[in-house]
């Protein structure tokens, strides 16, 4: 053999190899990402959330899903700069002070998330993740009831909404991951 026709061998292996690694798996993975959300109690939620990030398709475990669930769940919560922001410009009127206890209530859950989840997490506790994930849930919920009191739409809907499903489904996939 000569070194061309070596190099051209070579190059048919490596083609070969890339094809068959990258396709079939592509698949498997979108596969992986249902069966896991499957086990939620929300699986469409779950499969939007996940399917959303594109590293959710390199995860190969529950525990590789859960993080990145955790992940996004936390990055909700960075919105407490956002709702300050609509609390100045609502300045003066019932809005600010219902903001202002919404915003106050996304601080309390952004440390909720990214400090004791993220450390129980880390340390394998699964179940006292899922009941940390599961408190700052409840504050997408009251945040909206906050502006039903006052019979003003919320200008964070969105934003609660989110917290709520995405909490739920975090939480959710915490709890498989708890050794049975
Ligand atoms: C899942 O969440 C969506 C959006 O919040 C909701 O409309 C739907 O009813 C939920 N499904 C279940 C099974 O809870």
């Amino acid at each position: 053999m000569t070194s061309a026709t070596t190099s051209t061998a070579m190059a048919l292996i490596v083609l070969a190899a890339m094809s068959f690694d990258a396709l079939p798996t592509a698949h498997a993975d979108a596969d992986f990402i249902s069966r896991t959300c499957r086990k939620t109690n929300n699986a469409t939620v779950c499969l939007a959330m996940l399917s959303a990030n594109p590293k959710s398709a390199y995860g190969t475990t529950e525990h590789d899903l859960t993080s990145i669930a955790l992940e996004i769940a936390i990055s909700i919560v960075y919105n407490d700069r956002v709702i300050a922001e609509l609390a100045e410009e609502k300045e003066g009127t019932p809005e600010e002070d219902t903001l202002l206890v919404c915003h106050n209530a996304y601080i309390g859950a952004h440390n909720d998330l990214d400090l004791q989840a993220r450390l129980a997490f880390e340390y394998a506790d699964y179940a006292g993740a899922s009941k940390v994930v599961s408190l700052a849930k409840v504050v997408g919920d009251a945040c909206e009831n906050a502006f039903k009191r006052i019979n003003k739409k919320s200008p964070v809907t969105g934003i609660d909404q989110q917290m709520t499903e995405h909490c739920g489904v975090t939480a959710d996939l915490m709890d498989v991951l708890v050794p049975k």
